[in-house]
């Protein structure tokens, strides 16, 4: 299957799927990914893309007069690469209309938080000030609300006390290996073995 994977920052979970690709022997992973796509440029997602090989398009929203042509830009330069599969991997904006129009249900994002708690770009953050004692990360489909999409995994991670010492700098690394692994996991699933959505579920035989 062709991924096109989208950052805004570090890309360890772009990272993550490349060594995935790379250390499969002969293509067993499923997948490879063919683009990636960022909302930002000189951002060490784009880096690793290039260290890869792997071809990369920035679409800024501050270079289109507004969301929409925006929008259109980063679904036309995502399109142009035929991705079977689009995933956001730490991508920190919404996507619009047409993005999801052409690529919905083809389009997975990960995100630091067992939704439906704590959505948005605070997850972590939101999870230490509520004090909650478990929290993780969802792999999930991306709909037209923002990570409300329906769930395909889950992974729980526990707060420690001294988490709420750093601002959840440590906790939100704990996830992100937990989230790296998940993401990893089910991406090759849906590539290999394909998948069906039915209303809230996705089946991944
Ligand atoms: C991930 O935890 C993702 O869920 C969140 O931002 C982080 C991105 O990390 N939205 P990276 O860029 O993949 O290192």
């Amino acid at each position: 299957a062709r991924l096109v994977v989208l950052v805004s920052g570090s890309g360890t979970n772009l990272q993550a799927l490349l060594d995935a690709v790379a250390e499969a022997p002969d293509g067993g992973y499923g997948a490879e990914v063919v683009a990636v796509g960022a909302d930002r440029g000189s951002i060490a997602g784009l880096e690793r893309a290039e260290r890869a090989g792997v071809p990369t398009f920035v679409c800024r929203l501050a270079d289109h007069p507004d969301r929409a042509a925006w929008d259109h830009a980063l679904a036309e330069a995502t399109a142009r690469f035929e991705p079977d599969l689009v995933v956001s991997a730490g991508f920190m904006k919404i996507v619009g209309k047409e993005f999801l129009a052409r690529f919905g249900g083809r389009f997975v994002n990960t995100h630091p938080a067992l939704l439906p708690s704590f959505p948005g770009a605070h997850a972590v953050r939101d999870a230490l000030a509520y004090g909650v004692k478990v929290t993780g990360c969802t792999v999930h489909l991306v709909d037209d609300g923002v990570d409300t999409g329906p769930v395909i995994a889950q992974g729980v991670v526990e707060v420690r006390d001294e988490d709420h010492a750093d601002e959840g700098a440590a906790l939100h690394e704990r996830i992100k290996e937990v989230e790296r692994r998940l993401l990893v996991e089910v991406v090759g699933r849906l590539a290999r073995n394909g998948y069906r959505i039915q209303g809230r579920k996705v089946q991944i035989p």
